[in-house]
């Protein structure tokens, strides 16, 4: 077993379940928490920290959906914005290092624009201004922190786009892409690597961290598909609701500079994922 303490919040989320098994499976002590640690609660986030004493403590918990934050304002900035600055202010109190999960929805870009860490931010969406303001109180509150910026993160759960599509396409069904949204899709478990060599390192700061490359909704699906042994022809041109601002991808300069990590290109991180999830694939056609 690990020595490494590490609390998970947003255990229950996306990414937060990924990284729980991720961080498990290699034997760290993790220390998962959903909602019932309320991470806008600065009481209950200072007792748990204290109470549990964790060496690293990496911040999942968010309101991720886009129309969700312009529909909830308050609630998205109590959480991706005081929950964070909580987060630093425990992190300080009890001296663990923290690690913010944040998003390329602080950026609102143009067309095949890469953007790195020093360009300045400009979230057009409540979403995006809100975790941009976690992330700053986190810069001015607390200098032991890494905050990690990804794009399209993809897993294997209800709810994600790749896991929608394979329970389409086993049912059947064609499925309507977009071929106008652009941007560099990010297994999970790529992010759960990435994160792992940071809270090992001793490098902190502001890290993107995306698959290298781009391409479309469209195009993503269908290769999926194929490399997943179904016809990419279920997959059709047109609308979905995958909610982007715009179309650009993240530019992992950090990364490349301190050379601590290379992130795969989308292409490979895609067929080591479809690879990883194959027995699930199966389960599906057989319900
Ligand atoms: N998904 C993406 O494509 C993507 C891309 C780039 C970056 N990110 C970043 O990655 C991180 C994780 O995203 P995700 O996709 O895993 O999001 P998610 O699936 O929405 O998970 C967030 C988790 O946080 C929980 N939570 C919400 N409010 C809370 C509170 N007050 N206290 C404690 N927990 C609370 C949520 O619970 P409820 O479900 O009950 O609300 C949920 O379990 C976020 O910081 C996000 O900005 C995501």
């Amino acid at each position: 077993m690990n020595e490494l303490r590490i609390w998970v919040t947003g255990a229950h989320g996306k990414l937060g379940q990924n990284l729980v098994s991720y961080l498990s499976e290699n034997e760290y002590m993790v220390l998962p928490t959903d909602q019932e640690v309320d991470v806008c609660r600065l009481e209950e986030v200072m007792h748990y920290g204290e109470s549990q004493r964790p060496d690293v403590i990496i911040n999942c918990a968010a309101i991720t959906g886009i129309s969700k934050c312009e529909r909830h304002e308050l609630d998205a900035y109590k959480v991706n914005t005081l929950g964070a600055r909580n987060m630093a202010l425990v992190a300080q109190r009890i001296h663990a290092k923290l690690i913010q999960i944040s998003t390329d929805d602080v950026f609102q870009g143009e067309n095949d624009q890469k953007l790195n860490e020093f360009e300045k931010p400009q979230p057009t969406t409540v979403y995006g201004k809100s975790k941009l303001a976690g992330e700053e109180f986190i810069k001015e509150l607390y200098p032991k922190h890494i905050i990690i910026r990804s794009s399209w993160l993809y897993g294997n759960q209800p709810g994600n786009f790749l896991y929608d599509l394979f329970k389409q396409v086993v049912n059947n069904q064609q499925v309507e892409v977009s071929k106008e949204q652009f941007s560099s899709p990010t297994s999970v478990l790529s992010l759960c690597k990435v994160i792992e060599v940071l809270m090992n390192g001793n490098e902190y700061g502001l890290f993107h961290a995306s698959c290298e490359g781009q391409c479309s909704r469209y195009e993503f699906a269908r290769r999926a598909l194929e490399i997943a042994g179904y016809s990419p022809d279920h997959v059709i041109s047109g609308h979905n609701e995958y909610g982007q601002t715009g179309n650009f991808v993240l530019e992992n300069l950090m990364l490349k500079m301190t050379d601590i990590y290379t992130m795969p290109s989308w292409q490979d991180d895609l067929k080591n994922f479809i690879e990883q999830i194959k027995g699930d694939l199966n389960e599906k056609e057989e319900v």
